[in-house]
């Protein structure tokens, strides 16, 4: 009998383990701290949209394109002016450490030279260069990181079961609907895009919402694809933008247009898991490249998001759309660059942190590293700063320049006396705290 109690015991303890499921291997550990270290990474949605300049959702939002009027844009897509070292260096020059490239939107263009499908950037287009390997390259040499976002949605292809989106697009033929070969067709490209490019750091994947528990019951096969991407490269990490608490086999957890905690854009209400965070956000108003769409975040304005972003503990994925001739929007180089150049001076209390002590106040935020606790003032009304700590603070000093800070212990905390903080966008005190 006892015997028999113990197999049992052993068994659902076996059974609970296989239950609790994924656990990151060390290489995907390794990752992910990297990845939690670098705090800032740029997006990049390009793709044949960029033709209609009207962002990347053009296809289904215009309501009524024919696929195949709309795949005539890649006959005249010739972006002469793209290039992969330009991009790469202005990127690197806004301090990001990474960036997160549209290989396939729901468009269901090819962004490289795959043989699952003729609709890419090398078969039907006159430019017939693999912009994605152009790309994968001079990251690797410029020692950037590269992420992929890959879409599940296809609003072109016959063969992909309809969700949610995609109804305002005309001639496709429902009669090829087939799970299986969508499905095989996706693991085929994402084995080439994780075989060919040389180390992709993550698969970010989109479009999981086109079937989501409300619509019809669907099983999109994750765990299948997850094993497939750890497989074909261990260190690879995977991220699905669901907008849901993370699913099994899960490495990061991404929220779009929110930080961590707020849900401005109804696309944020999941809990937040341990995993590492991050925020994808747009410089302007969209995605993909879109005419109209010149209402760009100042400088100031997105030095705060980031530095809001780290003070939540998440990284910030900003993201530019580049033009149809392949160029980055001079405004978006401008932000990048100045970006930049506060980062050179102030990186030091982004880079490697943690969410600080004190959540998001009207004046700023905070953020950790070790025992330095960085304290980002946006604006001060007044000299003095106090801040409710429960840590003894030993010193105080401007980032910027490491002119002494001087400040008192008081009840609950320390008055710091900042003096005048005029026309910053992030005005950095680090203290030393024990
Ligand atoms: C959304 C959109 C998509 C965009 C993405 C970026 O899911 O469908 O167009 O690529 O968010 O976060």
């Amino acid at each position: 009998m006892r015997k028999f109690v113990l197999t049992l015991l052993c068994a659902l303890s076996l059974s609970s383990l296989s239950a609790q499921g994924y656990v990151p291997s060390e290489e995907v550990r390794k990752s992910q701290q990297e990845f939690a270290e670098d705090r800032f990474g740029i997006f990049i949605h390009w793709g044949i949209y960029s033709m209609f300049a009207q962002g990347e959702w053009y296809m289904q939002n215009a309501q009524g394109i024919n696929r195949d009027e709309y795949a005539k844009a890649a006959d005249a897509f010739y972006p002469h002016r793209f290039n992969a070292a330009e991009w790469v260096s202005a990127i690197k020059a806004s301090g990001a450490k990474y960036i997160c490239f549209t290989t396939r939107h729901h468009d269901s263009f090819s962004m490289w030279d795959t043989a699952e499908s003729e609709y890419n950037i090398v078969d039907a287009t006159p430019f017939q260069r693999d912009v994605l390997k152009e790309l994968a390259e001079e990251c690797h040499k410029q020692g950037i990181a590269l992420h992929l976002y890959y879409s599940h949605a296809d609003w072109y292809r016959d063969d992909y079961p309809r969700g949610r989106t995609g109804w305002g697009v005309a001639g496709r033929d429902r009669t090829q609907i087939s799970w299986d070969s969508y499905f095989s067709f996706m693991n085929n490209q994402i084995t080439e895009l994780l075989t060919n490019y040389g180390p992709i750091r993550a698969m970010w994947f989109d479009g999981w919402w086109d079937h989501d528990e409300d619509a019809t019951p669907f099983d999109w096969h994750l765990d299948e694809q997850y094993a497939l991407v750890h497989k074909l490269q261990p260190s690879c990490m995977v991220a699905n933008n669901h907008h849901q608490t993370p699913f099994e086999g899960e490495d990061i957890q991404i929220f779009e247009r929110d930080l961590p905690g707020e849900n401005t854009h109804g696309l944020s209400g999941q809990d937040i898991s341990r995993l590492p965070l991050e925020t994808c956000q747009t410089m302007n108003g969209m995605w993909g490249y879109k005419v109209v769409d010149q209402n760009y975040k100042s400088t100031e304005t997105l030095i705060r998001y980031l530095v809001s972003t780290a003070s939540k503990g998440a990284n910030l994925l900003l993201n530019v759309g580049p033009q149809p001739n392949g160029a980055l929007p001079a405004v978006a180089v401008e932000r990048m660059q100045e970006m930049g150049e506060w980062m050179k001076v102030n990186g030091e209390s982004v880079y490697g942190t943690t969410a600080g002590d004190i959540p998001q106040q009207d004046w700023g935020c905070t953020t950790r590293k070790g025992d330095r606790l960085f304290v980002h003032i946006f604006e001060l009304d007044y000299d003095m700063l106090y801040l409710p700590l429960e840590c003894k603070v030993v010193s105080a000093k401007a980032l910027e320049d490491g002119k002494p800070i001087s400040f008192q212990r008081v009840k609950g905390g320390v008055l710091l006396e900042v003096g005048k903080v005029q026309d910053k966008a992030d005005y950095v005190v680090e203290l030393e705290t024990r």
